[in-house]
């Protein structure tokens, strides 16, 4: 069967395994982009004598009676015809957002792409007074009154600054450029001749900004393709300058380092921008700034002194050039096809704060249901009901846990999702129902293309419904080639699709309309080719000149097209229960707000070390971009790993968001249990101690969900003031809970450096290590044999953990939990842990338990540590769980009543300097063991003495204190 479905796919996909990156467009191809790249050249060879053409009319000034936000007319001077509108506005949390649009014009730019990103309408500040004044208009704002944003009317220029600094400089190089509707008529070549010296005259008058002739502006080739641009030239230019920051972040999704490399400039390390134009890319590269499969346009700028950022709402393709004209500073510049221009600025001034601005725009991350955070085992593909069945069985008699088990889409008949294929998977309920009965769960793949035949009613529903996508001529269904042969594309732009869409994932018969009755409401969504990828089409995807819903071209939303479905499966799985309960869909596409709904992947790696490395980097720059939840394919997608690399591919995976294993369906069965000794018992460790740490990952999605903050922390988010942790992206740490990993991606590794930030010591997790870091900052090695990842406990913090080795997350729903306590140079320590049921929104009614954890000296001069327990919920009602503020706490909800037996049953403390005379709770002695570190040498840095208490007979919902007395 495996060899058959190979065969099947090779025949009925031959394109796709053609693929080379040669099919995608590089600047020079791409006639926007080639006319950006085409103005800032002239830009920087006319030097100080380049005037942006823009400038704000001050006559035309209107203040809201909000006074948040005003309103003026802007001119370019090439172009005294054609209107500009301006409107500037001042959210109420200090986030500026600047809108541009032409008005009047011949046609109109989408507009629409903040609305799909935007979890809200901002609220506006009620602080804002704009004084108006001869050469710009400007406002003081924030606590201290220390932030500023300056419009400057000629040329057009806008400024955030912040204590007098400036941050953010919207046009300071001039080179904005929003080119306006025409008439084809109107080209020169097609004037009537008495008029054609008159427009030649304007043509060398606009040349030296525009270039000296229209490029491609109406019609664009590309390989055999032709872009039929009925629009004409409508792209947007703006440089955005960071003056005073060193750094910039963000923009996934790139194979490149978390701080961005330089694209132009002297010495660029890229000759080529940074591309947003989500893609297939058949074996992408490990270090590029191609494109990928998903887009999210927001850039972090770091210096020691603040953090600022802007996310460009721009839906249609960007490319971003990236300089540094000094160390300290950094300029960029974003070319967009369409679009009007609509720039938030993020004033921050730290990373947490930008998250914060970040995520009250675009939404945090939905809290995952708890099953979620297991390990997930997928390949394409498991063959049949009884292969599912098989590959459950060998990973319970090996002991190894695994939550989920994916479907790729071999399942479905002629990939004709939905429709089980019968021959191989003759019993699908029986099947999901087997694997559910210890709390696992399916997870099964829905691809957006369908397969235009009649024998399916997905597609004829969709057809008959007139949702699906249109060619160039705004009346036919567009045709194109996917996994199923012939397909066509929902429409997910149109309303008239979302009812239907949901519809279809309901477990239960709805009338005549079809569902999914052949499925569980166990069962979970993998959304996968939602670029869209089309295997014949235009850079492996949809002509540009297709048309969705409103008549909006499809060059207008692309990288907001893969989101649309993601979003309306995750409400789809959502709502198929009332009540809710929390939905799983993972998707390969996304965009700004894409972390409300769901999980993403970084798509088709290669098993190769470079790309378990770029990997590493590349959830970090996601997690950046306010979509914590993310993964690489462990092991590999491409390709036969061997031992070492699968070892250490599962030791990326376990400190990964979204930990799942898959393979391509050429590649030999690689499951864990399959592998010989030592290996296999290594990686079964390893999965055992991602399962250890779900508390502590569990912890970090609440704090993401009501924060924004990420799951993964590289160096500057962490430590935003050490220089030294700004270019740092292979060691990162996990939420707030202490813990610094630094995952191998080298083969034959025994030792690595760790960078240790501070003057504080670190507990290495496995030896008990002690690693001493310094003021400005220190490296250490770190011991890493194939059996170990280099995981370091930060002093000062404590990790709740379970540590009964389980065969599914939800058998460990009331095993007890082991707390360790790495104490700080200053001999205190302090954790979290948030628990509720992990499945349904329960929690938002206050079920749940929140607790904090507390080392600290019982008094300030002894030697006494006193470790308690408190009730974090009751504290910061408002602040507990996603999405809705409680006012108030209950500390005996249901679900606390229910976890009320489920113990602390061992505490440990790393770093107690001496043997403690007593460790008692109240007046009873409790049973301890003192082990006796060792000092530090020339040769090591010593062993931290570790103090373990044995089961201290207390609830973890409970407050409690144990007291370590010297
Ligand atoms: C795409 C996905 C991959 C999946 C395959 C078949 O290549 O990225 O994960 O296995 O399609 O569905």
């Amino acid at each position: 069967m495996r060899a058959f479905c190979s065969l099947l796919l090779l025949a009925a996909v031959p394109a796709v395994l053609a693929v080379k990156t040669q099919d995608f467009k590089t600047c020079s191809q791409s006639a926007f982009c080639r006319r950006g790249r085409g103005l800032s050249a002239r830009a920087q060879e006319a030097s100080s004598s380049w005037v942006s053409p823009y400038s704000v009319d001050a006559s035309t000034i209107s203040i809201a009676p909000n006074l948040a936000s005003f309103t003026a007319a802007v001119k370019s001077s090439l172009y005294p015809d054609i209107k500009f509108g301006l409107d500037v506005r001042i959210h109420d949390d200090g986030v500026v957002r600047v809108r541009m649009d032409e008005v009047d014009g011949l046609r109109k730019r989408y507009d629409g792409a903040a609305s799909w990103a935007l979890v809200a309408e901002p609220e506006l500040s009620s602080k804002i007074r704009w004084s108006v004044g001869k050469a710009d208009v400007r406002a003081k704002y924030g606590d201290k009154k220390d932030v500023e944003v300056v419009v400057a009317f000629n040329p057009l220029r806008v400024t955030l600054l912040q204590g007098g600094k400036e941050q953010v400089v919207l046009n300071g190089k001039g080179l904005l450029h929003m080119e306006h509707f025409r008439a084809k008529e109107n080209s020169p070549k097609e004037e009537p001749a008495g008029e054609s010296e008159q427009v030649v005259m304007q043509v060398n008058n606009r040349a030296w900004f525009e270039g000296d002739s229209e490029d491609e502006y109406w019609e664009e080739k590309f390989g055999s393709w032709t872009d039929s641009k009925p629009k004409g030239p409508e792209s947007l230019s703006l440089d955005i300058s960071f003056p005073n920051h060193g750094h910039v972040y963000g923009i996934p999704q790139h194979a490149t380092r978390l701080s961005l490399p330089t694209t132009t400039g002297e010495n660029a390390y890229y000759s080529e921008p940074y591309r947003l134009y989500n893609a297939d890319v058949f074996e992408y590269l490990a270090d590029s700034p191609m494109s990928l499969y998903g887009s999210i346009p927001v850039m972090h700028a770091h210096s020691a002194g603040s953090t600022v950022a802007i996310f460009n709402a721009v839906g249609s393709e960007t490319w971003i050039d990236v300089a540094h004209p000094s160390p300290k500073s950094t300029e960029t510049h974003w070319i967009s096809e369409s679009g009007i221009l609509d720039v938030f600025i993020m004033p921050g001034p730290t990373p947490a704060d930008i998250f914060a601005q970040y995520t009250r725009l675009t939404g945090t991350p939905a809290l995952p249901a708890h099953w979620a955070l297991g390990y997930h085992q997928c390949r394409w593909n498991y063959i049949s009901s009884n292969d599912v069945r098989d590959v459950q069985k060998r990973f319970d008699m090996e002991d190894m846990p695994v939550d989920v088990f994916w479907l790729d889409i071999e399942y479905a008949e002629e990939h004709k999702y939905f429709i089980w294929d019968k021959k191989n998977f003759p019993d699908p309920v029986d099947m999901m129902h087997d694997v559910e009965d210890i709390g696992r769960k399916m997870v099964v793949i829905i691809d957006p293309h369908l397969k235009r035949t009649d024998n399916y009613p997905v597609y004829q529903e969709a057809n008959e419904r007139g949702l699906l996508v249109k060619s160039a001529d705004g009346e036919k269904d567009y045709e194109g080639w996917c996994w199923s042969g012939s397909s066509a594309w929902i429409d997910f732009f149109n309303p008239n699709s979302w009812d239907w869409w949901k519809t279809l994932f309901k477990t239960l018969p709805q009338g005549d309309r079809w569902s999914w009755t052949d499925s569980t409401i166990d069962t979970y969504i993998w959304n996968d080719m939602n670029e869209p990828s089309v295997f014949n089409g235009p850079e492996i995807s949809m002509p540009r000149d297709n048309v969705h819903h409103g008549g909006w071209e499809h060059r207008d939303i692309h990288n907001i097209n893969g989101m649309l479905l993601h979003n309306l499966t995750s409400q789809a799985v959502m709502t198929r229960t009332d009540p809710p309960r929390r939905p799983f869909v993972l998707t390969r596409s996304f965009y700004a707000g894409s972390q409300r709904f769901g999980a993403m992947w970084t798509g088709d790696n290669l098993g190769t070390w470079e790309h378990m490395a770029a990997g590493v980097r590349m959830v970090l720059a996601n997690n950046i971009g306010g979509f914590s939840f993310a993964g690489s394919d462990v092991g590999g997608f491409f390709g036969n790993p061997d031992s070492e690399m699968l070892v250490r591919w599962y030791q990326v995976g376990i400190f990964s968001p979204f930990f799942r294993a898959h393979a391509h369906i050429d590649t030999k069965r690689r499951e864990p249990y399959l592998l010989d000794e030592p290996y296999k018992s290594i990686i079964r460790n390893v999965l055992r101690m991602r399962y250890s740490m779900l508390p502590v990952w569990y912890t970090a999605f609440r704090e993401t969900s009501v924060t924004g903050l990420p799951v993964l922390r590289p160096h500057y988010v962490a430590f935003p003031h050490d220089e030294a942790g700004f270019a740092i992206d292979d060691q990162f740490f996990v939420g707030s809970s202490g813990l610094l990993v630094k995952p191998i991606v080298e083969k034959g590794a025994t030792h690595t450096t760790v960078y240790l930030p501070e003057d504080q010591v670190y507990y290495d997790y496995f030896t008990h290590d002690v690693h001493r870091g310094a003021s400005k900052g220190k490296s250490v090695t770190i011991q890493a044999d194939l059996h170990k990842t280099p995981l370091l406990i930060r002093g000062g913090s404590i990790v709740p953990t379970r540590e009964r080795p389980r065969r599914s997350s939800p058998l460990m729903k009331y095993d007890p939990f082991t707390l360790r306590i790495a104490l700080s140079n200053q001999d205190v320590a302090h954790g979290e842990l948030y628990l509720d049921d992990g499945e349904t929104y329960s929690h938002r009614d206050g079920h749940f338990v929140w607790r904090e954890f507390i080392a600290e000296k019982t008094e300030k001069k002894s030697k006494a540590v006193r470790i308690s327990s408190r009730n974090l919920a009751a504290q910061k009602p408002g602040e507990a769980v996603d999405g809705v503020a409680l006012t108030k706490y209950d500390g005996s909800n249901d679900f606390a009543k229910s976890m009320a037996d489920v113990r602390v049953e061992r505490v440990v403390i790393f770093g107690a300097a001496t043997k403690p005379a007593s460790v008692k709770m109240g007046d009873s002695e409790l049973q301890w063991e003192y082990t006796q570190g060792v000092a530090a040498s020339d040769k090591r840095e010593g062993m931290a003495s570790v103090l373990v208490i044995k089961d201290p007979g207390v609830s973890i919902t409970s407050d409690w204190e144990i007291v370590v007395q010297a």
